[in-house]
């Protein structure tokens, strides 16, 4: 795990004054990095009768349709506003680093779809707290929010309560 750990780059002051961005794309263009990524996460849900991964723009992809392709499953798009063509439920939330919004298409689940949020990385927790609410509004059940990544110290976690959730790596 130490390796998966490496391969990700620390770029201070980035998106702005103090942030500290943890830079994924070196451990993404690593053949065996992003491999092994995808094989450990995939690995827990492997067996679990899990109908939808739920990807969050833009990194969030990356990570979720791989693990859709590894599952057997569909993969549900959350976006930024604007680029889903149908009807969509929205949310506006806090980042780390501003404010931002993401929409999903309102028929996106059946009824009690079993899924998993896929996303690279756990910070203040804002981004994937307004995604669960809007899947559960859509009328799915969440099973996991698994993520490569988790800012510790910022206690994401603490704002999913009674959610599960998981991070390969965690700094
Ligand atoms: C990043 C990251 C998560 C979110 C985590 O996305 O990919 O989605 O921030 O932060 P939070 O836990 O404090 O909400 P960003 O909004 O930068 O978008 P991107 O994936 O399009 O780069
Ligand atoms: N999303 C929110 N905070 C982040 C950080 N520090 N690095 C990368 N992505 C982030």
């Amino acid at each position: 795990m130490e390796d998966l750990r490496n391969a990700i780059r620390d770029i201070p002051d980035f998106p702005k004054k103090g942030i500290v961005f943890k830079d994924i794309t070196t451990l993404l263009s690593d053949a065996k990095s992003y491999h092994r990524m995808v094989d450990l996460i995939a690995h827990r849900y492997i067996g679990q009768k899990i109908d939808q991964i739920v990807g969050i723009e833009a990194r969030g992809f990356i990570l979720g349709a791989a693990l859709a392709y590894k599952l057997g499953t569909g993969i549900t798009l959350v976006r930024k506003p604007g680029k889903l063509p149908y009807k969509t439920i929205q949310k506006t939330y806090q980042l780390e680093y501003g404010t931002d919004s993401l929409e999903i298409h309102s028929d996106a689940f059946k009824g009690g779809d079993r899924v998993i949020v896929a996303d690279d990385l756990l910070a203040t927790g804002g981004t994937v707290a307004a995604v669960i609410e809007m899947v559960e509004d859509c009328g799915a059940q969440i099973v996991e929010c698994a993520f490569l990544a988790e800012l510790e110290f910022l206690k994401g976690r603490e704002k999913l309560q009674s959610h599960k959730v998981f991070s390969l790596l965690k700094f």
